[in-house]
């Protein structure tokens, strides 16, 4: 049959799509339209659950291209050969507010790279902001709880909802730093294009040898960096909620390619004593002036998803994907993140996700896991276990790529905060590092918000602001009117 016939699903001809099965003109219908059951039926299920944080995203295609060999530093295949391009999937992402959230908001944007290496994937599943609110991977539901609507009101952003989020903050003094970053304009912004991306946490790189290092990431737009006041925010909110996701699709329709620039900082692990913060400590950036960011690569978006829903919503990407010479540190919200991801998404795709194309490594997948929901790439091996002889041992387990990094750890079992905190100087030095104008909105833009709060939780943000900086505190207060 020609393809331009409509079928069922099951490939039967569909001779009449616009009208059920009915006694009659006037009906009953039939239960027996099994061109009505299963077409209703579909619609009923289109819907899977939004994540539960990041659940509003745009998506593009593209590629990767390391400047230059990484081998002195890390063994990944994908970083050493300059002439090689690496396909990768990007998504953009709002973290707090549900699918229908306009794009320039107030918020964090997630930026999310998967890299389809001869290795396996990578994810770097980074934010646009390079800090954290917390430390800790066990506070994260009580973050997201507060910043999320009321669950008495399901309201976001009234005056209740307000003081929910900064009661939090008000008690959670590693946060302080965060916000001077979230409530300067780069909180708000109203292109993709222009954001840069951090992988806020810690890791490893380590080379042939099995010398590891601890790097952070930074990819810098070579667009530049733009974002919008908060007034402009609000305005094109209004107006025009989905500018963000249109502008890239719109860019990349007409041609023109998105293009970041990707570094690292480096840090040599016994030297990780040596500073005022804690290297593993997300709340902290790596002052870039003693940390110098080491250009790594280019990351060059030109191509739209061919459909959302298959390539954008069923997009999963999880910092615990890494890739021989790629290694967790032991920064405690990568290490909560490591399980997080992958269980959200047995949950939210199902047990099989990753045979979703867009999701699929681009090299073979070789191992004796099985079936559940929707498997369709089964194992066509009799010998579904390790070690055997009926299948000649295959497949067998991979020779070691490199000496892998010989970790040694001991200690007590504590639940116990880092003693090194120092949660107020970085956020001190932030603010004096902004312009005039910078600062004037960055106190604007918290007064405008906390406002809203009640008293004792404005008063006790004041003492975490004062301790960061004086004159920044004394400003809000003046703000306040308190
Ligand atoms: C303890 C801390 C954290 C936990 C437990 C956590 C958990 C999650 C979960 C459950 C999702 C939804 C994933 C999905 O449904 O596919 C998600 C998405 C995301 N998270 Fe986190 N997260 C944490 C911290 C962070 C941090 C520090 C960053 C930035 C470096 C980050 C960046 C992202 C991004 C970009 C996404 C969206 C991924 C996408 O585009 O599909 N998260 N996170």
């Amino acid at each position: 049959m020609k393809k331009d016939y409509l079928t069922t699903n099951q490939g039967a001809p569909v001779t009449d799509d616009q009208n059920s099965l009915s006694v009659g003109e006037r009906g009953p219908v039939l239960i027996k339209d099994h061109i009505l059951l299963e077409k209703i039926a579909h619609f009923d299920r289109e819907r899977i659950p939004e994540r539960v944080v990041h659940a509003k995203g745009a998506g593009a295609h593209g590629y990767f291209k390391p400047y230059k060999n990484m081998y002195r530093y890390t063994k990944a295949n994908f970083l050493q050969d300059p002439s090689k391009e690496t396909p990768i999937f990007v998504r953009f992402s709002i973290v707090v507010g549900s699918k229908g959230v306009a794009d320039t908001v107030r918020d964090v944007r997630g930026f999310s790279i998967k890299f389809y290496t001869n290795e396996g994937n990578y994810d770097l599943v980074g934010n646009h902001i390079p800090v954290f609110f917390i430390r800790d991977a066990i506070k994260f539901p009580d973050l997201i709880h507060a910043l999320k609507p009321d669950p008495v009101s399901n309201i976001p952003g009234d005056s209740s909802a307000n003081s929910r989020f900064w009661d939090y903050i008000s008690l959670t003094p590693e946060a302080t730093n965060m916000l001077t970053y979230l409530f300067s304009d780069i909180g708000t912004i109203k292109s993709y294009r222009f954001i840069e991306g951090f992988s806020v946490n810690t890791y490893k790189w380590i080379n042939a040898k099995g010398k590891a290092i601890y790097v952070k990431y930074h990819w810098i737009p070579l667009g530049g960096i733009k974002s919008i006041n908060s007034a402009e925010s609000k305005r094109l909110a209004g107006i025009d909620p989905d500018i963000a996701s249109r502008d890239l699709f719109d860019t990349l329709a007409k041609g023109i390619p998105v293009e970041y620039e990707l570094f690292v900082q480096m840090i040599d692990i016994k030297d990780e004593y040596k500073f005022d913060f804690d290297p593993l400590d997300d709340t902290k950036v790596w002052p870039e002036d003693i940390l110098p960011l080491m250009p790594i690569g280019k990351i060059v978006l030109n191509r739209n998803p061919k459909n959302f829903f298959a390539e954008v919503e069923q997009s999963a990407f999880c910092p615990a994907t890494i890739v021989p010479g790629i290694d967790f540190s032991n920064d405690k919200i990568l290490q909560g993140r490591v399980f997080s991801y992958t269980d959200t998404q047995r949950y939210r795709l199902g047990t099989n996700y990753l045979e979703i194309p867009i999701n699929r490594p681009k090299v073979p997948v070789n191992n004796n896991q099985q079936d559940g929901f929707m498997q369709i790439m089964p194992n066509h091996s009799s010998t579904n276990y390790y070690p055997n002889s009926l299948g000649c041992g295959l497949p067998k387990q991979s020779p070691e790529n490199g000496i892998p990094e010989k970790t040694y750890v001991e200690g007590y079992e504590v639940r116990k905060a880092i003693s090194k905190k120092n949660d107020y100087a970085q956020a001190g030095e932030r603010y004096c590092s902004l312009s005039t104008i910078e600062q004037d909105h960055l106190v604007s833009n918290i007064v405008e918000s906390l406002s809203a709060a009640i008293k004792p939780i404005q008063e006790r943000m004041l003492v975490h602001f004062m301790k960061a900086n004086k004159e920044f505190g004394k400003r809000i207060e003046k703000g306040l009117k308190i």
